[in-house]
């Protein structure tokens, strides 16, 4: 009985929860943006992409972008991921170097899986226009 409590309670809890919950609200998502940038700075593999980088803006900019898209209650207010990346010839492995640096920020946050893994799931197709063809 008193498992099939606690069973209904998280039933009754859980839905409520989105991403942006579980990634720690506003200062959760600010942390993990502030840890990204200072990542990206020590990433020898991408760092020189953000060589002329206006990174106050870009910080506010990931913030907004990371709230909306955990289903926070933001809207993005940024250029398209087209009109911010086009011409810089970003490849899949800087790509792929970016999107390691956050899930090892995230991991370090002590970020659930799951959780990181729905962030994951709406950035990913953000690939087609980030990369160069
Ligand atoms: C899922 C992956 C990525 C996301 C979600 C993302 C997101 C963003 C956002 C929100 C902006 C700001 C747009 C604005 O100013 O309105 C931006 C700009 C930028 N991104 Fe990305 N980005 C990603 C991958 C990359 C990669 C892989 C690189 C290079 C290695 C990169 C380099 C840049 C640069 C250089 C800027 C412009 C900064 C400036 O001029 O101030 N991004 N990105």
């Amino acid at each position: 009985m008193l498992a099939l409590s606690v069973f209904l309670a998280a039933c009754a809890t859980s839905p409520k929860a989105t991403t942006y919950d579980q990634l720690g609200g506003a200062s959760g998502i600010e942390g993990i943006v502030d840890a990204l940038l200072e990542k990206i700075v020590e990433d020898e593999r991408i760092n020189f992409q953000f060589a002329d980088a206006d990174i106050v803006r870009l910080r506010s900019m990931l913030i907004e972008q990371f709230c909306a898209e955990s289903d926070g209650p933001c809207t993005y207010s940024g250029l398209s991921m087209q009109e911010s990346h086009a011409g810089r010839n970003i490849d899949d492995a800087q790509f792929n170097a970016l999107v390691e640096d956050l899930i090892e920020v995230m991991t370090v946050r002590k970020v659930p899986v799951g959780t990181q893994n729905r962030l994951l799931k709406r950035l990913a197709p953000m690939h087609g226009d980030i990369v160069e063809p």
